[in-house]
């Protein structure tokens, strides 16, 4: 995308109506656009003399250049190729009627063939088996003798393809065909292996001939000759050289292969030489032997000199330059060498009048597109355009590409929409921009049906647009486009990356299509791919949910013997789903053998099984485990009393939860982390009052009990309506030296946002007290204002900073501010939030739905609406209750 700046460049050179528009305010989006204007303008007439609103042009515009450019693009007229190969395309191969029928309508189509024309239509074709078809209907027409130059372009048509064994098999053919007698078959075969890259072969053959006593003719010689070269067989070159001159072939393409070979050398000094003893002879009449040297320097790195050379020769003016300043042209693009290239370009534009050839502005084109200098591609194609160029495949593709990277996708899509009137057919490069910005711009299915067209037209898309378009479609829950894609992909041996196959399988299983999930991962299994841990998670998370938990442990001892560790929680909830089977002891047992016999029999794996056990509410299980620990002779460590302990609570079994704890008192001393899960685990399942003499009794003992026991009898307490003795505890833990932490502040904050009983209590304590001391006094003026009983200055600063006199403020209790205010001024809760965000409190999903519903029930949907964006935004997925509202 263009840079604001280059933007701003650009509209100071672009025409006055861009200006125009420009200033309009309903032209926000303009940025993306400046060369559309420039060039609609440019190209309508109507459009400067009439006065339309900015709208107006923003509609017209696009209609305007795609039918500008259609013009344009009309100028290739291959209408005649494209009905010859939509002939070939019909022709079935094996069946008579249907060759004749093919072969009466080409004869009609094209009823005198020339040589050029036979080349013309081989350039054009893209499919090789068609050009094959067609050089051999070609061959029968009578009046039409294949010549040198066919053969070679067919030969290297098929070399290119790296068809060797059709190419071989064409070679074999050609033997039996009756064209054999006008064409000589030797000069074939050894100009066919050459071009096939096998130059022994090809000498071999060459051999035989002579020694038949028969002869090649001047084209074949050089075929040969050029094929030693590029295969680097330089001491075979000389010899072939010399025949070429004794039989007086000499020509200028002798010499441009002779310099070739010195620079295939590194003997550049030497080709120098050679050149200019053959300028003083007068013989580079076209320039073709110093474009090869130049060339030969750039392919040397050598930019400098071939520069020197280039100007030197264009002024002795001894050498026609054209062919020369297209090939520096072509070499300095392709190093990169772009801004040398553009003013080299226009300079011998102003000054000489050169009009470069449609594929080296192709080459400077694509270049440009690559460092997305879209401004500098604009002004080629308007360059190209104007000087009545007619573009070809490589143009239209270089349009398409642009006009995917300006952002002008209304204009690309339209264009590949009529991409049959203009005979345009995108290569790859323009099917990877064009489906990567249509899925930028979220236009997914779009993107997917240009890719099935792709693939029809024998394209394949780059690792990174798979990617692209895959992860859009998994996000989109495009499934079984997906599952096609991949199909394909496989099918054209594709392997999809791990991170594709993990969000495909990830995006099945949020589907509730598990099972595809899985299938796709057995596929990769069965070719040796490896998961990553991230799918086994999400793969036993949606077994667990469809209530699969012998899958779910089938895959959790799979993913340890990959190589992936398993979480406790994981565990925990396959072991939870298998409780809820059929015979879950059996069940339950198993998994634990199967565990057992993967690993060496460790404390870990005993606790993880009484964790599961207790969690899924089976502690007859728990306590199994328990006892077969002890049987294979591994001592529990606290962490397995702590789990079994809370495996008896969880399940309120609290008389054996009792009698455990007696029998640990024989076996270790008992400490705060013990005593703090027996009175959390009691008030986990509201055991109040046990709890409590618990506490007592700790404290009793000696032991000060620890701040989470605290923190959940107050939560319990005040959730039961007992604030007495939930007052009481706190000033116990105050007096212990404690200090009031951010969970009981926000319990008794909470509270007192619900009712006013809380103050009340506090009120009525206070009397009692003979120490005031400061610190219960602030916390009881905030349970007042959280509860409405005592005014405060609306200046909420200070509240904060009274709350922070109390206990430490968490975004909990930021949540709870918010939520107070929001019953009053919104802008205040707005500030609020502010605040929270630069002291570094990472607002949360509750955070955003306080200020959302609070805008709300204020009646500002608008804004209500706005928070709830912010949430999608940040990846908080909102509430359902919040998207109700709004
Ligand atoms: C996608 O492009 C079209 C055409 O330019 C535009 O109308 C649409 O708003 C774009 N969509 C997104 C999500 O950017
Ligand atoms: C397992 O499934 C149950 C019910 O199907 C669900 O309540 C629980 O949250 C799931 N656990 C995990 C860790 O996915
Ligand atoms: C008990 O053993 C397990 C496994 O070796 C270990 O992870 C855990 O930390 C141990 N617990 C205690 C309290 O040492």
């Amino acid at each position: 995308m263009p840079s604001l700046k280059h933007v701003a460049k650009s509209r100071a050179l672009l025409s006055p109506i861009l200006i125009l528009i420009s200033t309009s305010p309903a032209s926000s989006s303009l940025y993306l656009h400046p060369h559309l204007y420039y060039y609609a303008a440019s190209f309508s007439s109507t459009l400067t003399s009439t006065s339309t609103s900015s709208n107006t042009f923003l509609r017209s515009s696009s209609n305007l250049l795609v039918s500008s450019f259609k013009d344009w693009f009309k100028q290739r007229n291959n209408a005649h190729f494209d009905q010859i190969f939509a002939i070939l395309g019909t022709q079935v191969d094996d069946d008579w009627a249907s060759r004749r029928a093919a072969d009466l309508a080409l004869s009609r189509l094209a009823p005198r063939l020339s040589e050029d024309f036979v080349l013309e239509v081989l350039s054009y074709g893209k499919d090789v088996l068609a050009c094959l078809k067609f050089f051999d209907w070609a061959g029968r027409q009578p009046g039409f003798h294949h010549t040198r130059a066919t053969f070679n372009t067919i030969l290297k048509i098929l070399s290119k393809a790296e068809l060797m064994s059709l190419m071989l098999e064409f070679l074999d053919n050609y033997r039996r065909q009756r064209y054999l007698h006008r064409v000589r078959f030797h000069d074939t075969l050894v100009m066919g292996y050459a071009v096939a890259g096998k130059p022994d072969v090809a000498l071999q053959l060459f051999g035989k001939m002579r020694f038949q006593g028969l002869d090649l003719d001047s084209f074949a010689y050089h075929v040969l000759l050029n094929a030693l070269v590029e295969e680097s067989c330089f001491d075979v070159v000389e010899i072939i050289v010399k025949q070429i001159q004794m039989r007086g072939f000499e020509n200028e393409i002798t010499h441009s292969i002779m310099i070739k070979c010195y620079w295939k050398q590194n003997r550049l000094d030497e080709a120098e030489a050679f050149f200019r003893g053959l300028v003083s002879q007068g013989r580079d009449t076209n320039g073709h032997v110093l474009s090869v040297l130049v060339d030969g320097f750039c392919k040397n790195n050598m930019f400098e000199k071939a520069g020197k050379l280039v100007e030197e020769f264009q002024e002795l003016g001894m050498v026609p330059m054209e062919l020369v300043y297209g090939v520096w042209i072509r070499d300095l693009a392709q190093a990169g060498r772009l801004s040398e290239a553009l003013d080299f370009l226009r300079k011998k534009k102003s000054l000489e009048g050169y009009v470069p050839e449609v594929f080296r502005y192709n080459v400077l084109m694509c270049q440009l597109l690559r460092e997305n200098r879209l401004e500098e591609v604009f002004n080629l194609l308007m360059e190209m355009k104007e000087g009545e160029i007619c573009p070809d495949k490589v143009t239209m593709n270089c349009a398409l590409c642009f006009f995917c990277k300006a952002g002008m996708i209304d204009v690309a899509l339209e264009v590949y929409n009529l991409r049959s009137e203009f005979a345009l057919s995108p290569n790859s490069m323009a099917y990877n921009y064009f489906i990567n910005t249509l899925c930028g711009n979220g236009s997914i299915d779009e993107a997917y049906s240009v890719l099935k067209n792709s693939i029809d037209q024998g394209y394949f898309p780059g690792r990174r647009t798979f990617s692209i378009l895959a992860d859009a479609l998994c996000r989109q829950g495009k499934l079984d486009k997906m599952k096609d894609l991949v199909l394909v992909a496989l099918g054209k041996n594709f392997m999809p990356s791990a991170s594709t196959f993990d969000k495909f399988i990830s995006a099945l299983c949020r589907a509730r299509r598990v099972e595809d999930g899985y299938l796709i991962h057995g596929e990769l299994n069965r070719i040796n791919k490896v998961s990553k841990r991230n799918t086994y998670f999400n793969l036993i998370h949606s077994f667990n949910k469809s209530n699969r938990g012998d899958v779910a442990a089938r895959l959790l001892i799979e993913m340890q013997e990959k190589g992936h560790t398993p979480t406790r929680a994981l565990f925990r909830a396959v072991i939870r789903c298998l409780c809820d089977m059929e015979n879950p002891e059996k069940q339950f047992l198993k998994l634990l053998e199967m565990q057992l016999s993967h690993h060496e029999p460790d404390c870990w794996i005993y606790n993880f099984f009484i964790d599961g056990a207790g969690h899924a509410k089976k502690p007859e299980l728990a306590r199994e485990v328990f006892e077969m620990m002890q049987r294979s002779g591994i001592k529990p460590n606290l962490s397995s009393d702590i789990l079994m302990l809370q495996s008896y609570l969880r399940s309120e079994r609290i008389a054996d939860a009792l009698n455990f704890f007696t029998d640990l008192r024989q076996r270790r001393n008992i400490g705060r982390k013990l005593t703090n899960s027996m009175i959390v685990g009691l008030c986990k399942v509201n055991k109040v009052n046990i709890a409590l003499d618990f506490l007592r009794e700790t404290r009793d003992n000696g032991v000060v009990p620890s701040t989470e026991s605290y923190e959940y009898l107050i939560k319990l307490l005040c959730s039961s309506g007992e604030y007495d003795t939930a007052i009481n505890l706190i000033d116990e833990l105050e007096k212990v030296g404690r200090q009031i932490t951010s969970f009981i502040g926000n319990v008794l904050l909470l509270h007192s946002l619900k009712s006013r009983e809380l103050y009340d209590t506090w009120a009525r304590w206070r009397e009692l007290q003979s120490d005031k001391s400061s610190r219960t006094s602030i916390l009881g003026l905030l349970i007042g204002a959280f509860s409405g009983q005592v005014r405060v200055s609306q200046d909420f600063d200070n509240l904060e900073e009274v709350i922070e006199k109390c206990f430490p403020l968490d975004v909990y209790t930021y949540n709870m501010l918010l939520r107070r205010l929001s019953m009053g001024e919104m802008d205040l809760a707005c500030e609020l939030f502010d605040r929270m965000c630069q002291r570094g409190y990472e607002p949360n999903r509750w955070t955003y739905e306080t200020l959302a519903h609070g805008f709300f029930k204020h009646g500002r949907r608008a804004e209500a609406k706005r928070w709830v964006e912010e949430m999608f935004r940040r990846g908080i997925e909102p509430s359902e209750r919040i998207q109700q509202f709004v």
